[in-house]
């Protein structure tokens, strides 16, 4: 699928891997929306875009402010890619099934970690989707869109007191290929990304020596993900037409520990 004149929606694209993407799909030529619960930061990001970007506040979780996103992309143009970014782990859902004096985990805090990543998730594509599907193929191989989510290393081997959080993004994992098999009659390809440590602005506010003990445990290179790398494995996964029900780890071959 080609960037260059094609509109993506961008969600999460106010902050850290979300922004970076909008930066780089921006900078090779796409039109792009940033949808965002933060409004602010959202505007921020389309104003320093320019023209062809917009931001649209609201939550994946919501069907009517996803679909009021999707609808301001067809007003730019062929909605012909959905980076699913926004989500993340919440101090709530963090803890073991069961604590050491015998408390099991708060069933709130899994649901919402489970409905902010996994359910939000499948919203965005499931609405991307519908809109990409009226579009008429893009190119010879009768292509209409891509879509690209992002789960996270912990869907495979989440550590002690990820179970919330290691659940949704595994339930975003299994997706990807289930989305790209049910797509696959409308020209729709999904792929997903699976981050390792990136070094987005919240590990900026964390202690140097937290940051140095995990990127210690990076075997190469030995240093937070950048999040413009993310963004150029989100471009291949666009580009490259045969990458269908794809995860790619991104991680400088870290695989966690279980603490
Ligand atoms: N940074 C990492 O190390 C890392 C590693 C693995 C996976 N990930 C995943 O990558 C994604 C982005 O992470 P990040 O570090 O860039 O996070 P971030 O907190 O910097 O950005 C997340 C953005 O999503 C937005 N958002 C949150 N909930 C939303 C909602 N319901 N509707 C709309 N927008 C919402 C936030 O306002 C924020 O702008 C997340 O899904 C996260 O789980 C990150």
């Amino acid at each position: 699928m080609e960037i260059d004149g094609n509109v993506a929606l961008v969600t999460g694209g106010a902050s850290g891997l979300g922004k970076a993407t909008a930066r780089y799909m921006s900078s090779r030529g796409a039109k792009v929306v940033i949808f965002d619960r933060d409004d602010t930061k959202a505007k921020e990001v389309a104003n320093e875009l320019g023209a062809g970007a917009v931001a649209v506040a609201g939550s994946i979780l919501d069907e009517v402010e996803t679909q009021a996103a999707v609808d301001a992309a067809a007003t730019l143009g062929d909605l012909r890619m959905v980076f699913a970014i926004a989500g993340g782990a919440t101090a709530a859902s963090a803890g073991r099934t069961v604590s050491r004096n015998g408390t099991p985990l708060s069933l709130e805090g899994f649901s919402s970690t489970v409905e902010l990543n996994l359910v939000g998730t499948f919203n965005t594509l499931r609405l991307g989707a519908a809109a990409m599907a009226k579009l008429d193929p893009a190119n010879d191989d009768g292509e209409r869109g891509v879509i690209v989510n992002t789960a996270s290393i912990a869907g495979y081997e989440g550590q002690i007191g990820q179970v919330a959080y290691g659940s949704a993004k595994a339930g975003i994992i299994g997706m990807t290929l289930i989305a790209a098999r049910d797509l696959a009659s409308a020209g729709i390809r999904v792929n997903c990304i699976a981050p390792g440590t990136m070094g987005t602005e919240a590990w900026g506010l964390a202690p140097s020596e937290m940051r140095e003990t995990l990127e210690a445990k990076v075997p190469f290179p030995r240093r937070f993900g950048k999040p413009e790398e993310f963004a150029a494995l989100a471009e291949h996964l666009v580009t490259n037409r045969y990458l269908n029900g794809h995860v790619a780890r991104l991680d400088g071959a870290i695989r966690f520990d279980p603490k």
